[in-house]
């Protein structure tokens, strides 16, 4: 089988004292889904968030696309194609339509107005 889109191994998260993830491990290949199961508390929401780079991992490996990403800070991970998409409507309520779109695009930076320009 061809190197996973995503590889998470051994990964351990703690707030301070707090050990909230113990050596998690799994992959995920392209085109595929993973669901990650766990009644609440049992740590998805941090497991994903190391992933994203939102929180910093206390040990293990995360690789993305063949290059070890476990310490990249969360906009380097959004330049590379790795994003977190929340649930809820995430939108900035202040903000236009427009703002909000070119906001969530601002990382394409020159390709951003085409693509806006698609979606309207
Ligand atoms: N910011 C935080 N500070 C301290 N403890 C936290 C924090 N976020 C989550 N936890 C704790 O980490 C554990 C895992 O939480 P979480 O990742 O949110 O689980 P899930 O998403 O599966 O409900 C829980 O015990 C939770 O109380
Ligand atoms: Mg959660």
């Amino acid at each position: 089988m061809s190197e996973p889109l995503l590889s998470v191994q051994g990964l351990s998260v703690s707030y301070g004292r707090v050990s909230a993830v113990r050596e998690v491990s799994f992959e995920a290949h392209e085109g595929s889904l993973v669901a990650l199961v766990g009644a609440n508390g049992a740590g998805k929401t941090s497991v994903l968030n190391a992933v994203a780079g939102l929180v910093k991992p206390r040990a293990g490996t995360i690789r993305f696309e063949s290059r070890d990403i476990t310490r990249w800070s969360a906009h380097r991970l959004v330049d590379a194609g790795l994003v977190q998409v929340p649930e809820g409507r995430e939108i900035l309520a202040s903000m236009t339509i427009h703002e909000n779109l070119q906001l969530g695009g601002w990382h394409r930076r020159a390709t951003s107005a085409a693509s806006i320009e698609a979606i309207y």
